[in-house]
C-alpha cells in the first residue's frame, strides 16, 4: 500500500483548526470541507484521462478530461463530511454509501448500510472516512469493496493513527491511503492522539 502524507501548508492550517478543541460545528465543518478538496489532489493522480479537443475564444488546441471518474464511498457518518469538497472537484463521479458504527466497547465495526453497487466493473473508488483508528471500520469497507471488482482502492483520510496503518496495510485490500497527518498513538479507548476528538460528534453532534 503507497501511503501518501499530504504536507501542504493549507492542509497542516485546515488541520490545525479541526484539531483545536475551540473550533465550533460550522467552522469544524468548513475546514474538513477545505481538506478534502485538498486530500483529493494528491488521491486522483492517477486516475487514467483521455485527450479531448478545445476550443478557445483564439484557437482549437488540445485538453484532458478525466476518462471514468471514481465511485466515491463515504464511510457513515463522519465521512460524509469529506464528500461534499471531494465532489466539487469530481461533479460526475457516483457516490455510494457504507454506514459502519465502531462499536466503542469491542472496537469492532458495526455495519449498518451499504449502496455499494454490487459489480463495480473496475472502477476506481475512493473511499472517505477522517479517523483510520484501529482500522476496523476501513478495512471492513475496504473488504466490502474488494468483493465487489473494484480498480484501485484509495483510502482518504484526516488523520490516521500508525497502529491503524499498519492493520490496513497488512490487510492488503488498499492500494493507496492518503491522509493530512499520521498521528503518534492510539490511547487506552482507541483514540488518536493528539488527534482532534470524535469526527462524527464534531461534525453532526450527537442525537
Ligand atoms: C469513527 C470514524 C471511523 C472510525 C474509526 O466512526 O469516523 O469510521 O470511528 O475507528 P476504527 O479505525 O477504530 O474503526 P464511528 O464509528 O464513531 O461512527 P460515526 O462516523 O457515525 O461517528
Ligand atoms: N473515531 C474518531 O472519531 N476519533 C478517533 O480518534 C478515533 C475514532
Amino acid at each position: 500500500m503507497q501511503t501518501t502524507v499530504v504536507d501542504h501548508p493549507l492542509a497542516r492550517q485546515a488541520l490545525t483548526t479541526l484539531r483545536d478543541v475551540d473550533t465550533d460545528r460550522t467552522r469544524f465543518r468548513h475546514a474538513m470541507d477545505d481538506l478534502a478538496g485538498l486530500l483529493v489532489y494528491e488521491a486522483t493522480r492517477s486516475l487514467r484521462t483521455e485527450v479531448v479537443r478545445v476550443t478557445t475564444p483564439l484557437a482549437e488546441t488540445e485538453g484532458l478530461k478525466v476518462a471514468e471518474p471514481p465511485i466515491i464511498v463515504p464511510i457513515l457518518r463522519a465521512g460524509l463530511g469529506l464528500l461534499g469538497g471531494v465532489l466539487r472537484v469530481l461533479p460526475d463521479a457516483p457516490t455510494g454509501f457504507i454506514g459502519v458504527a465502531r462499536n466503542e466497547e469491542t472496537l469492532q465495526p458495526e455495519p449498518y448500510m451499504n449502496s455499494v453497487p454490487a459489480d463495480l466493473g473496475g472502477r476506481d473508488a475512493l473511499v472517505l472516512d477522517p479517523m483510520l483508528a484501529t482500522g476496523g471500520s476501513l478495512i471492513h469497507a475496504c473488504s466490502l469493496l474488494r468483493d465487489r471488482n473494484p480498480g484501485r482502492l484509495t483510502c482518504v483520510c484526516v488523520l490516521a493513527a500508525p497502529e491503524g496503518v499498519t492493520a490496513l496495510e497488512r490487510s492488503g485490500l488498499a492500494d493507496e491511503l492518503v491522509v493530512a497527518s499520521v498521528d503518534h498513538h492510539l490511547n487506552e479507548v482507541a483514540y488518536i492522539v493528539p488527534g482532534l476528538g470524535d469526527a462524527g460528534d464534531r461534525l453532526y453532534g450527537t442525537a
